[in-house]
């Protein structure tokens, strides 16, 4: 079964697991469109209602497909939570001298903002984040930027992606409402929001952790992989144990990892296989032990803790 939360401080009650649309549209082609579009039903199906995108996601393509979806059945847009994320500028776009490159000036992302609700073809956003922190971002101009988007109607909530603690006390030190989320990558590999403080900064603050690419390292190389095929041997090995352990696959382990967080981790679930989408939630119902989270870190870690 699928579980909820309140997304606090704001009214949303979310799916513990979310969908993430990054590759719905895969290739644009018909096909992928429609293997899309089964994908979204089967989320919905399964009692996902949080839906997480970017302006960036197959180039927008990813918005239109959903927005097909929610045109095809209207009565669901109130059933959903619908999330985006901006700030990110591609190469060239607008001249051709312009690198890849991240704008949080108030001008880029209240233009990014309508072009994100006329792709989805919706009046108001659930939540509005910033994709990647902004090296030259000015801290009052996006409180101004979030002050009129929430004024005029058009985004309802808001959270960041990818910043660090030092990041969101910055930011929020000026906001005049809460951030509500920080959506960042944690898999076995990529364990730095353990670390950095970010997970404790969300529990301090109140401030939801969503997890981008839960199974990096697990069903595929996490981004900036540095396992050896030696590291890699001992992850798998104990992944397989625990998943006999709990008669499920070593990917819902992995899963159950995250949960077990007393941050209230919700990962982002990126699957086009209607299969998983379903199967995911199994991981929801583990019993996870915190001898096996220990036990998981340390064939992660390759020593034990000292
Ligand atoms: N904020 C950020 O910077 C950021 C960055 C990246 C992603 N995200 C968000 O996070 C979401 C999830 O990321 P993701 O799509 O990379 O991660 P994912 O859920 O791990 O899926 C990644 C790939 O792994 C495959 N896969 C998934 N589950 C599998 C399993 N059980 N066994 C074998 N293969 C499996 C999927 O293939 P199939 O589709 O064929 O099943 C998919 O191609 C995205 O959709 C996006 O919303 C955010």
């Amino acid at each position: 079964m699928m579980k909820t939360f309140n997304l606090l401080p704001s009214e949303l009650t979310s799916s513990r697991l979310i969908y993430g649309c990054m590759r719905i549209a895969g290739n644009n082609s018909i096909e992928d469109r429609k293997k899309g579009k089964i994908a979204i039903r089967a989320a919905i199906d399964s009692g996902y209602n949080h839906f997480d995108h970017a302006d960036i996601y197959g180039n927008g393509q990813s918005e239109t497909l959903f927005a097909e979806v929610l045109k095809e059945s209207p009565e669901l847009r109130d059933k959903l939570i619908i999330t985006s994320k901006a700030g990110i500028r591609p190469t060239n776009d607008d001249n051709p001298y312009a690198p890849k490159r991240y704008d949080f000036s108030e001008g880029y992302l209240l233009n990014s903002v309508d072009g994100i609700l006329s792709r989805l073809n919706i009046d108001t956003l659930d939540m509005f984040l910033l994709h990647r922190p902004d090296y030259l971002f000015n801290p009052h101009e996006v409180a101004e930027t979030f002050a009129l988007l929430k004024a005029s109607g058009k985004v309802k909530h808001f959270g960041v992606s990818n910043f660090k603690p030092s990041q969101v006390s910055l930011l929020q030190s000026v906001l005049s409402m809460p951030l509500v989320v920080n959506q960042v990558e944690i898999n076995i590999h990529n364990i730095d929001t353990l670390l950095d403080g970010t997970l404790d900064q969300c529990q301090e603050f109140g401030i939801t952790p969503i997890a981008w690419c839960p199974l990096g390292g697990v069903v595929y190389s996490a981004w900036g992989n540095t396992f050896s095929a030696n590291d890699e041997q001992r992850i798998e090995a104990e992944l397989a144990q625990q998943a006999q352990k709990y008669h499920c696959a070593p990917w819902q382990v992995i899963l159950a990892w995250l949960l077990k967080h007393p941050a209230n981790i919700c990962p982002i679930i990126g699957s086009t296989t209607p299969e998983r989408i379903i199967d995911a939630k199994k991981a929801l119902a583990i019993n996870y032990s915190r001898e096996d989270w220990y036990r998981l870190l340390e064939a992660r870690n390759g020593y034990a803790q000292p």
